[in-house]
């Protein structure tokens, strides 16, 4: 049974596990991840199969601008395809839109299908594609939701 819930620093050591299984270069080391998770609060979510973590999402809000971020987000190899990610995605932007944002962005590479496949059907548009995001030479596409 899947259950979304509050990650607890418990999860942080398996979270960067599959962080650097997936992103390799661009994953998020464990401290900068212990950094989120004070900092996200209710906004770093697991997704939890049988009692392990089968995924995750890391939210951020910015209150003055009215603006929440969806920072991070993956499914372990063995669960995909189980619309966890769409669920992840679908969670944050509720509990975002519940604190007061009134849109929602990511940024996603424009290879990235199954990504791009969620966030479509969530209701992202793509707005802007920056060639050189992380300043490494890798684009990605800055899309947007109204919440
Ligand atoms: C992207 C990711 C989170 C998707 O998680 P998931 O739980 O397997 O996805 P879901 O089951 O919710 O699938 C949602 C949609 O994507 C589609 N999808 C899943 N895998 C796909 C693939 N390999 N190619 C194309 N579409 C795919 C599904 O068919 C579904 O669309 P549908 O409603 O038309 O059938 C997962 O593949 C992942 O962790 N990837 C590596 C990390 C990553 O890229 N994160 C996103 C960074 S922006």
């Amino acid at each position: 049974m899947l259950i979304i819930r509050e990650a607890k620093l418990e999860d942080l050591k398996v979270v960067h596990q599959l962080e650097e299984e997936l992103f390799g270069q661009h994953s998020y080391p464990l401290f900068v991840l212990r950094q989120l998770f004070d900092i996200t609060n209710d906004l770093f979510l697991i997704a939890e199969v049988s009692g392990a973590v089968a995924g995750y999402a890391i939210g951020h809000y910015n209150a003055e601008q009215e603006e929440g971020w969806l920072l991070s987000l993956a499914v372990h190899p063995v669960h995909r395809g189980k619309r966890i990610g769409e669920q992840l995605t679908a969670t944050l932007a509720e509990a975002l839109k519940a604190k007061g944002a009134r849109t929602m962005l990511l940024t996603v590479h424009p290879e990235n299908a199954p990504a791009l496949r969620i966030y479509q059907q969530a209701g992202f548009t793509t707005t802007q594609l920056y060639p050189d995001y992380y300043l490494d030479n890798s684009p990605r596409w800055l899309m947007v939701k109204t919440l």
